[in-house]
């Protein structure tokens, strides 16, 4: 049961915690909460209705954070369509929908950021310095904006799990972090809002990710005593078969501590995580693999 009969859309963050205060105040059920940074697809969608099945007021946020893109980065150009992301929030089981200004969120210049050290400083941390700054920053002023018994994430963003995860436990945050899978098209890329950017044929070569991430897992499970620059190897021969592909980085790190990994390394998963660029878009993708050991 929907807990309200019309999604409601709100701009103001008075408005939106008296409106969380409301329905608390007349419901027991959960409050989850679902951040994007809108140009919905059906992975936030997949988010919405995970959150729809366990909470019973579910808000999604939509929010381009200026915070977490560094200089070059496409901040100015991220691309928006508010009219279809409130179809598709609709569509998923939405209540409420937050969509604050730059200047409803950030009023005054930030004198204060969170911080995740350690966890941050490989893979989209180490070729995007201050990024995850800006992500523990913006969703832990969400947290205290939206206070949700539950928030969902996807695990096509990986390292922001687990630096989420490490700022809810570190700072005592009441959320429970629910982590759910990643979305695929039919052919196998990962569903991003990023995706729109590339062109025909860029789209056609971005296969190598999923692919090399599928020849990857086989080759782990069939060996399991793998070398692990043999396995970075294979990854990085198989995306160079994509003429128009430039590796930033394709690491096997242990999961979810994202220390390095060697075999002796005592850890039931791994992650193989890939940042690749085509042309003027940069695309991620992981895969998380148990071991059997
Ligand atoms: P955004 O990139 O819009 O993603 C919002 C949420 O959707 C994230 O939890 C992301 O992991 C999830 N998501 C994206 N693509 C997915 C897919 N193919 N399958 C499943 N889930 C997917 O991540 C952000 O925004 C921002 O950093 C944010 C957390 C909102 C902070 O600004």
């Amino acid at each position: 049961m929907k807990a309200i009969q019309t999604m409601e859309v709100i701009h103001s963050i008075a408005d939106l915690r008296s409106r969380i205060r409301e329905y608390r105040r007349k419901n027991d059920g959960s409050v989850g909460f679902v951040p994007t940074m809108g140009y919905l697809h059906e992975g936030h969608a997949s988010l919405l209705r995970k959150a729809r099945s366990q909470s019973g007021l579910v808000v999604l946020s939509i929010f381009v954070n200026p915070l977490q893109f560094g200089p070059g980065e496409d901040f100015e150009r991220y691309p928006r369509n508010t009219e279809r992301d409130l179809e598709v929030a609709e569509a998923a089981g939405a209540d409420l929908v937050f969509m604050p200004s730059v200047s409803e969120m950030y009023p005054t210049p930030t004198r204060t950021t969170v911080a995740v050290s350690g966890l941050t400083s490989r893979l989209c941390g180490a070729s995007r310095p201050g990024h995850f700054d800006g992500v523990a920053t913006v969703v832990s002023k969400l947290f205290h904006i939206v206070q949700p018994d539950q928030a969902f994430f996807g695990l096509k963003d990986a390292q922001q799990v687990a630096v989420i995860q490490q700022m809810v436990q570190d700072l005592n945050l009441p959320v429970e972090i629910v982590p759910c899978p990643t979305l695929r098209e039919q052919d196998g890329l990962a569903m991003s809002s990023r995706n729109v950017y590339l062109s025909d044929e860029e789209r056609k070569q971005a296969l190598v990710l999923s692919q090399a991430l599928d020849k990857a897992k086989e080759f782990v499970l069939s060996r399991p005593n793998f070398n692990t620059a043999e396995l970075e190897s294979l990854v990085r021969k198989h995306i160079a078969t994509a003429p128009l592909a430039v590796i930033d980085y394709a690491e096997v790190l242990a999961f979810p501590t994202l220390e390095p990994f060697e075999n002796s390394t005592h850890t039931h998963s791994i992650i193989l995580a890939l940042a690749v660029k085509f042309g003027k878009t940069r695309l991620i993708d992981n895969v998380i693999i148990q071991l059997r050991k």
